[in-house]
């Protein structure tokens, strides 16, 4: 139902849900109206920065005495899918950070309690909506690259499994803005040079569920004769720069940076020695968008698709399908990675396909890791 001002509540008041606050706090259409964190200090820094009053301890009590109309989920990643289910039963839109859930079936059951709820689910993928993917899409519809070909993709050099959770997840849900739904999927992982086995599989640092491969190679097939590859390989030195995505078009090329998007107006496969220098779009941002306001511009188009898709009764364009979607292919790689075959999608098992695989060689679960990156690495044999 379209309102004046949407309601908003944040579960979560550290890094991410202080981001999403300045958001939300500064969009016109919507209101924060609650703030949520187990820490008191975390809420209060946040409260008295944005000038929040209401705050609490207990999700369940902000939710009945603030009402809000989307309530964001900014936590760690392990706690999504508990969280979601949560909120979802008291049938309030959410918008949970990515990656949405760390196997398929969670991300099934949020979809539907959703549904049952007959609520919206957002994943907070902002790249795709922000202003240099913007660009990216508008001069993609006015025609400047021709049909798609070919769509490349890669990560920031983070150990390939957890790069694809924490990073991939971006870049799949970018893809897929331009690829449409993914058909089947096709992927090498090796560990310390050699493909991976089921020793192999370990817990992701940052919550993120169960992951395998340093070196994450994946062949992602479209309809329209598209395909798309996406790299996830640890780098010797992360550099986040590397993040990135790549249009192919019969007629030119889109590079896609979240901080920028360039044009290359002739055909991929040969230099014209015409149009060989690459020439930078303009990103594009709502018109009422302020940076000197403190909220970031992606963050800010993600508030402004929201309140679009709320005033159009429609998902978000980040939606929790298309979250879902990203999780499948995650699955997708991983297994075929794991079992040495093509995945069709969407796939009818929906267990995590490398616990299945370790299982299956007669392994036992895998043992702890260190929830933080550093530490992680440090306790990764081989490495
Ligand atoms: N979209 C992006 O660009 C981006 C960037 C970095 C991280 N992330 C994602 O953000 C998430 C992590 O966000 P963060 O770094 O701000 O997390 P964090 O762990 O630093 O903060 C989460 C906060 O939520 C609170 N919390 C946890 N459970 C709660 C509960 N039941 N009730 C109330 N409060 C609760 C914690 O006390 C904490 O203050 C991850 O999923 C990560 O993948 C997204």
């Amino acid at each position: 139902m379209m309102k004046e001002i949407y309601r908003v509540a944040i579960l979560g008041c550290r890094g991410r849900g202080t981001a999403a606050a300045r958001a939300y706090h500064v969009h016109p259409r919507t209101d924060l109206v609650g703030l949520c964190d187990l820490i008191p200090e975390r809420f209060n820094t946040l409260g008295d920065e944005l000038g929040v009053s209401s705050r609490f301890t207990d999700l369940d009590e902000m939710i009945e005495k603030t009402k809000p109309d989307i309530v964001a989920i900014p936590t760690g990643t392990e706690f999504h899918y508990e969280l979601s289910m949560r909120v979802l039963e008291h049938g309030v839109n959410i918008e949970v950070e990515k990656p949405m859930c760390v196997d398929l079936e969670q991300a099934d059951a949020v979809m539907a309690k959703a549904k049952e709820k007959g609520v919206k689910v957002a994943v907070h993928h902002q790249g795709r909506v922000g202003a240099s993917m913007q660009a990216i899409a508008r001069a993609f519809s006015e025609g400047r690259i021709g049909d798609i070909r070919y769509i490349y993709g890669s990560g920031k050099g983070y150990y390939g499994g957890y790069g694809l959770m924490n990073i991939g997840t971006h870049t799949i849900n970018d893809i897929l803005k331009f690829g449409g739904r993914c058909r089947s999927v096709v992927a090498a992982a090796t560990r310390d040079g050699h493909p991976i086995t089921p020793a192999d599989v370990v817990p992701s640092p940052s919550g993120m569920g169960t992951i395998a491969g340093e070196y994450i190679t994946a062949t992602l097939q479209f309809d329209n004769n598209v395909t798309g590859t996406l790299l996830q390989h640890r780098f010797k030195k992360m550099d986040s720069t590397a993040y990135a995505m790549e249009l192919y078009g019969t007629e030119g090329r889109l590079f896609w940076k979240s901080s920028g998007a360039w044009l290359l107006p002739q055909p991929h496969f040969a230099p014209d020695g015409k149009h060989d220098k690459w020439e930078a779009l303009t990103p594009i941002y709502p018109e009422h968008y302020d940076p000197q306001k403190g909220a970031s511009q992606d963050d800010y188009w993600f508030v402004e698709e929201y309140v679009r898709a709320l005033d159009e009764d429609r998902d978000h364009e980040c939606s929790g399908e298309e979250g879902l979607h990203v999780i499948e292919i995650m699955m997708g790689i991983f297994e075929s990675a794991a079992y040495g075959t093509r995945v069709k999608l969407p796939q009818e098992r929906r267990d995590h396909p490398l616990l299945r695989w370790r299982s299956e060689s007669g392994l036992g679960a895998p043992e702890e890791m260190p929830r933080s990156y550093g530490d992680w690495l440090a306790e990764e044999p081989n490495m």
